[in-house]
């Protein structure tokens, strides 16, 4: 969701591993659409010096990825929605995989360990323009991976928007998640798919877009500080939105099948500008509390930071 103004989001990828309780790390986004770009040498030096070895990009931009060389960073390169259709075509996509990822694969090359396909191709704002194009192009870009000799250690996923699951009006909890009904099917495959080659699933979670779009939403829910009217659902007690957010993907995915499938959080983060709640107090609470909760390894997530 760039539009709303992030220059740089954390980003947390997370696992999920029934009752186990572990945190790996984090990471962050790195976008392009910014008024004010830095150098990618300067950017890659800057994830050094605090640590981060997880990194997420938007592409895989031949600048980037040279700053990225010799570095251990963690790398999640990415196909954007306007080439989705030429992946559709699997010489296309051996050769995109051939000058964007195994050209980096040699010794002091770039650390990679993901190819997003598309960024939030299924967004309803998208008028399903990209429905039928992002599975044969996830298809290819693994196969190419796979052929190319690297899908063991490199996988191919989409990250998606949280609007991918529900949980029904007449049962608004997060044990009733599905996936939406005019995507149900491909959705299904694609995560059959995904999990065939050990891949994850990646979704992007905004607490902020639930105060974005409905203004009588509890803002205490979209923060981790607790809430006087927890939601309760079959005994569990939810008291922030992230929470019962991942949990309704958790049920979508057992549904079908899945639920022991690894997942991703892509993007989450809060915004310090561009809506009455985009500020820096805001954001600093969702920061606090986010990271309150990575540090208590507390939950069912399994995070690994990006
Ligand atoms: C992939 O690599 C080619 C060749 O360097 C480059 O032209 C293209 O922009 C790259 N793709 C992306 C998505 O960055
Ligand atoms: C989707 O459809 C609406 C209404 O027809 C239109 O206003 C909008 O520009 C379309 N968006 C895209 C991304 O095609
Ligand atoms: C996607 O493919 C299906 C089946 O071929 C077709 O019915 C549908 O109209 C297509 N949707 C779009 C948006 O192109």
């Amino acid at each position: 969701m760039l539009k709303l103004g992030f220059l740089v989001v954390l980003a947390f990828m997370g696992y999920w591993i029934d009752h186990n309780i572990c945190v790996e790390g984090f990471g962050v986004n790195w976008g392009t659409m910014a008024t004010h770009m830095l150098q990618p040498k300067i950017v890659v030096q800057m994830l050094k010096d605090n640590g981060i070895n997880k990194v997420k990009l938007f592409d895989a931009d031949k600048a980037t990825m040279n700053a990225l060389a010799g570095t251990d960073i963690e790398v999640m390169v990415a196909i954007p929605n306007d080439q989705l259709l030429t992946m559709t075509d699997y010489d296309q996509a051996k050769d995109w995989v051939r000058r964007n990822v195994t050209r980096y694969n040699f010794k002091n090359g770039v650390n990679i360990k993901y190819v997003a396909v598309g960024n939030e191709p299924f967004l309803t704002a998208y008028n399903n323009s990209f429905v039928n194009l992002t599975f044969p192009a996830l298809r290819n870009i693994q196969n190419a991976l796979n052929e190319a000799g690297v899908g063991d250690s490199i996988k191919a996923t989409v990250p998606l928007n949280a609007d991918v699951y529900f949980s029904p009006e007449s049962n608004p909890v997060p044990s009733a998640g599905r996936f939406r009904t005019d995507i149900a099917e491909l959705m299904t495959q694609i995560v059959e798919f995904m999990s065939k080659n050990q891949a994850p699933f990646t979704v992007n979670i905004y607490p902020f877009l639930s105060l974005y779009a409905n203004e009588h939403f509890p803002m205490d829910f979209a923060f981790f500080d607790g809430t006087p009217n927890p939601v309760l659902d079959n005994g569990v007690e939810y008291t922030n939105v992230f929470d019962a957010n991942f949990d309704t993907l958790y049920s979508a995915l057992k549904a079908v099948g899945y639920g022991n499938m690894a997942i991703l959080v892509g993007e989450v983060g809060w915004p310090t500008d561009g809506d009455k709640n985009a500020n820096l107090n805001n954001a600093y609470r969702f920061y606090k509390g986010l990271f309150a909760k990575l540090a208590s390894n507390r939950g069912r997530l399994f995070l690994s930071i990006f």
